[in-house]
């Protein structure tokens, strides 16, 4: 009943906001709607993509954009917010650096009465945020974790394996999602003691990369290669993504001299990780098409601009695979409604799929991939 209750209320809000809030003209008296668009960083490729594609989706469906790129600094995200909220902006599509930390920045959205969706990184403590759109975090770990059961065929081979987790930045709420599905599929091989994790690194708070920062990752799985591995083998380390892959593969590179690879897993499908998809070091990544959450993102912020309020029904209307959930995603104030897309599973054999995106082309040789980063 009291999730009815504060759906009914949020519902009422946010017509309220969307109907007295924000500015009816732009400062240059085009009367278009501005939406103010704030990405974590342009340090790690996926956000330089979804930034650009959503500020050319936006401009494309009559929108003015400002776009904000806040070099993963919470503290900067705030100011960055709210000098777009200064510059009257109508909404906002935020992808926060921690998702904890911009209540400066949100109470001030909400003074406002600017509305507020979390893209692709859920906000908390807060309820300024009615809609999430993200991809199924979880689902993206449990796909990590099968792939090294399967690979490592963990119910049927003989012997026991060691795996080590580099994990996402703690700040950023995916983290937690992607970590919690890869470990659900490897716990209870961990606790028989058919994996072993010989650095006893073991819970997100343990293996978590600041910023998901390639160097960061790299020094850190050195020290463990030099300490547990000069002459013990590893079979896997779970990347929760793409940055981190590259610091693994590195870190792997440079001191790793036992006779084997490890699988290394991924996140992303950034394009110098398909080259080491190619090249048979890295093993798989998760695509997640960006033009897919970048629409649905569209969909719902449009409703709201337009003094509508989006429901469940949107995704019968949406030519994209997405579910509605609004009972899943608490930001620890109230559960947000969140519009759900599907990861998916790339290695070397099925690159094709992100080629039909349309995000990615072959290159010139038809082996690697090149980023397609407008339409
Ligand atoms: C995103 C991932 C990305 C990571 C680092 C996460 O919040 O969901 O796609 O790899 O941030 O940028």
């Amino acid at each position: 009943m009291k999730r009815i209750i504060a759906a009914v209320m949020s519902a009422v809000m946010l017509v309220s906001m969307t109907a007295c809030g924000g500015k009816k003209e732009s400062p240059e008296g085009s009367g278009k709607k501005t939406v103010g668009i704030a990405m974590p960083s342009v340090k790690l490729p996926r956000w330089n993509s979804d930034g650009d594609y959503l500020k050319s989706l936006f401009e494309k469906s009559g929108y003015e954009v400002k776009l904000v790129y806040s070099d993963n600094d919470s503290a900067r995200q705030n100011n960055d917010i709210i000098s777009m909220l200064n510059e009257d902006v109508d909404l906002l599509l935020i992808a926060a650096v921690d998702g904890k930390s911009l209540s400066a920045s949100l109470d001030e959205a909400k003074k406002k009465e600017v509305p507020v969706v979390a893209y692709d990184r859920l906000i908390m403590n807060t309820n300024a945020v009615t809609y999430y759109v993200t991809f199924d975090n979880k689902e993206v770990g449990r796909m990590q974790g099968s792939y090294v059961r399967d690979k490592l065929d963990l119910d049927n081979s003989r012997g026991t394996f060691n795996i080590e987790f580099l994990s996402g930045d703690i700040a950023d709420n995916n983290s937690k999602y992607v970590y919690d599905g890869a470990y659900e599929v490897l716990k209870d091989y961990i606790a028989s003691g058919k994996v072993i994790i010989p650095s006893g690194m073991t819970t997100l708070a343990q293996t978590y990369i600041a910023r998901w920062d390639t160097g960061v990752a790299k020094n850190v799985l050195k020290l463990r290669l030099n300490k547990y591995y000069s002459d013990t083998r590893l079979d896997a380390v779970i990347c929760a993504s793409d940055s981190l892959a590259l610091g693994a593969l590195e870190a792997l590179d440079e001191i790793y001299k036992v006779n084997s690879q490890p699988i290394v897993t991924g996140q992303d499908g950034d394009v110098n990780n398909i080259k080491e998809l190619v090249d048979g070091k890295q093993s798989m990544t998760i695509f997640k098409n960006i033009r897919d959450e970048a629409s649905v993102a569209l969909e719902v912020c449009k409703k709201i601009l337009n003094g509508e309020v989006p429901t469940g029904k949107l995704v019968d209307s949406l030519a994209v695979d997405v579910t509605y959930d609004s009972e899943s995603y608490y930001n620890d104030v109230k559960f947000v409604q969140t519009y759900l897309l599907r990861p998916m599973v790339i290695t070397k054999e099925n690159l094709q799929v992100m080629v039909n995106s349309g995000l990615y082309q072959w290159d010139q040789e038809n082996k690697y991939l090149e980023q397609i980063m407008k339409e």
